[in-house]
């Protein structure tokens, strides 16, 4: 969703709060990106430059950097209440022009707010939700309140999920937050201190950080952080002040053209980064304790992560004899529904915020299920309100569509998956000690599968940017990479395409299928779905079908592909980790290709926290 950014420094300041802000928001266009804007505090002034438009050409026209002031507060956009517009783009105002706030959320009271601040006089300008926090803090300042107690009446008074920051003309050195369900990091900087939506924003100064909780209120100077949790009292800064590992240099492009490439050839690192990671953290063989003790074991994701999610229930039932129910996010009530004490769920979420994930945990929590969360971010809404956090460590992933943090997670969840039918007795020593020893050469699957397909993938892009549709076909254990590979090329090639198991795709979807029609097949190492697969393959390119194989080197298949994307004869476990780094390079050159930008698709955002 949007992204926020706010830095108090004092005059002796060593880096230019407008360009602090400025680089920060292009830090955060990764979660929005149709509408930008600055407020800053000059001389007892507040200063507005909005627009809509991308951050970099609204600083060639607006000059969102050069805006100087002690207090600068930033906003880029993806809209929900209203289109994108210079007029809807944050920061937003009051009245009389001296209080200015920015928000990543939903305001879900705004109309019946807004019909009385409207009825007492306030004129709107915007159709957002936001405004209206601007205009109550407006009311609640002429009557006599401080600053400082304005804005949390004002905040005491709205529903939703938000991160707000607020500035006001005449507290020139203070900027105020707000947090409820959307992410809000501070930055503890030197001679100075920094708010955002995401730690990426804040790397170049700092990697001291507090994660804001959920009903926290505060302000920031440039030497001081004050905060306390509404109605309840302060809260200790120093208690929640860590330390992050991330660098600045993994937040950046390094050399490539795109986030997103630069990404997906990390892949290799973070897989091994993921392994030692959770190598020397018991909390992978506690989550095995729990699950094998579980009434029943639900996993549930949005987008992405729900393939990852797909990928463990679908090991599970393989090597053990439990059945773990996947479900999408979203669709969570009809599953809550049946939960009991003593059911797990598993939420994936790689960046922790997704509100349909949190809304699915918080659900099954209050009906007695415990938790267990997979996250690559640390103290992210949903480990932290899970019994149990596991974490994979694939670094900042700042492209929308998500590629390292896939193969991360189900390097993860397979993991986990041997560990829970090990602690259930369902393997062999040697069936155990061949999965895990398959599972730690993942870093050098991936590496190979990324080494001999980046040509192929070039080739077969040349078509595919000529194509309205394709298919993605596969069966069991290769399905959810199918799914992935769909989505990957949907989201940043704006290619029709669909992901089904193969054996379906005769009960329909063959209907399309003429001269030319592409359809990659994704074949895992496994020899009685190749064999399956091998009579599906024939049904399309008796119709014409262009067919893509994304299959092991050793596949008795590869005579029957028009091309054959090579990877490495590995498990059938590892099969995402082989398999989509081809898929993921078949979407970005797509992409390219038709002259888009695979980082910042249109209409999506990387972060969903909204329902
Ligand atoms: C993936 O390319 C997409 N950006 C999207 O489907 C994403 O996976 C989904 O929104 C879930 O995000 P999360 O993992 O951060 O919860």
């Amino acid at each position: 969703m949007c992204g926020i950014i706010g830095v108090c420094s004092g005059p002796e300041k060593k880096f230019s709060t407008g360009e602090i802000v400025y680089k920060g928001l292009l830090r955060l266009e990764y979660r929005g990106y149709d509408s930008a804007g600055v407020a800053s505090v000059e001389e007892g002034t507040l200063r507005v430059l909005k627009g809509k438009g991308k951050i970099a050409e609204l600083e060639k026209k607006l000059g969102l950097s050069k805006v100087k002031g002690s207090v600068v507060i930033g906003h880029t956009r993806w809209a929900t209440h209203g289109a994108p517009s210079d007029v809807n783009a944050h920061p937003h105002t009051d009245c009389t022009g001296r209080i200015a706030i920015v928000h990543n959320g939903i305001i879900e009271n705004y109309r019946e707010l807004k019909e009385e601040l409207v009825r007492k006089g306030h004129v709107f300008k915007s159709e957002t939700d936001t405004e209206v926090v601007a205009h109550l803090i407006e009311e609640f300042y002429r009557s006599g309140d401080k600053p400082y107690e304005a804005f949390k009446k004002a905040i005491s008074m709205i529903k939703g999920s938000f991160a707000i920051l607020a500035v006001f003309a005449d507290a020139p050195s203070m900027i105020f937050f707000a947090k409820k369900d959307s992410p809000l990091v501070i930055g503890l900087g030197d001679g100075m201190n920094l708010v955002a939506s995401d730690i990426p924003a804040l790397l170049e100064y700092t990697r001291r950080v507090i994660t804001l909780r959920d009903g926290w209120v505060g302000f920031i100077t440039k030497d001081n952080v004050f905060i306390e949790e509404l109605g309840k009292g302060p809260v200790n800064p120093a208690d929640y002040v860590r330390v992050v590992e991330w660098s600045l240099e993994s937040a950046s492009k390094g050399g490539y053209q795109h986030f997103m490439l630069k990404e997906i050839h990390e892949q290799p690192r973070a897989l091994l980064d993921t392994l030692y990671g959770l190598r020397s953290d018991p909390a992978l063989k506690e989550a095995a304790e729990i699950l094998a003790e579980a009434r029943r074991i639900f996993i549930t994701a949005a987008g992405t992560s729900y393939h990852a999610g797909l990928h463990f229930a679908l090991t599970v039932a393989r090597i053990t004899g439990v059945l773990v129910t996947p479900f999408i996010a979203s669709e969570y009530e009809s599953y809550s529904r049946v939960v009991r004490e003593g059911d797990v769920l598993i939420a994936v979420s790689q960046s922790g915020e997704t509100m349909d994930t949190l809304k699915a945990a918080r659900a099954f929590k209050e009906r007695g299920a415990r938790l267990i969360a997979v996250s690559n971010i640390i103290d992210s809404a949903i480990p932290r309100e899970s019994d149990l956090p596991l974490y994979t460590r694939a670094g900042p992933e700042i492209g929308v569509a998500a590629t390292k943090t896939f193969t991360t997670q189900t390097l993860l969840l397979s993991l986990l998956a041997v560990e829970l039918a090990a602690t259930r007795g369902d393997l062999l020593k040697s069936e155990y000690e061949e999965y895990v020893g398959e599972l730690a050469k993942s870093s050098e699957y991936a590496s190979k599968s990324l080494a001999w397909n980046e040509g192929v993938a070039k080739k077969v892009s040349e078509m595919l940017r000529l194509k309205h549709s394709i298919y993605y076909l596969s069966r069991g254990i290769g399905l959810p990479t199918a799914m992935e590979g769909a989505l990957k090329i949907k989201e940043i090639a704006y290619l029709h395409a669909e992901a089904y198991p193969a054996g379906e795709s005769k009960h329909g979807p063959i209907a399309l299928v003429e001269e030319g029609f592409p359809v990659v097949f994704v074949v895992p190492r496994d020899q009685y779905y190749e064999k399956l697969i091998l009579g599906n393959i024939q049904e399309m390119k008796a119709r014409g079908a262009w067919v893509v194989g994304v299959a092991p080197e050793d596949t008795s298949l590869r005579d029957l592909f028009d091309v054959f994307i090579k990877v490495p004869a590995s498990s059938w476990i590892t099969t995402p980790i082989t398999h989509t780094p081809p898929l993921q390079l078949l979407a970005y050159y797509t992409s390219t290709l038709k002259g888009y930008d695979p980082d910042k698709p249109r209409n999506l955002a990387k972060t969903v926290t909204v329902e």
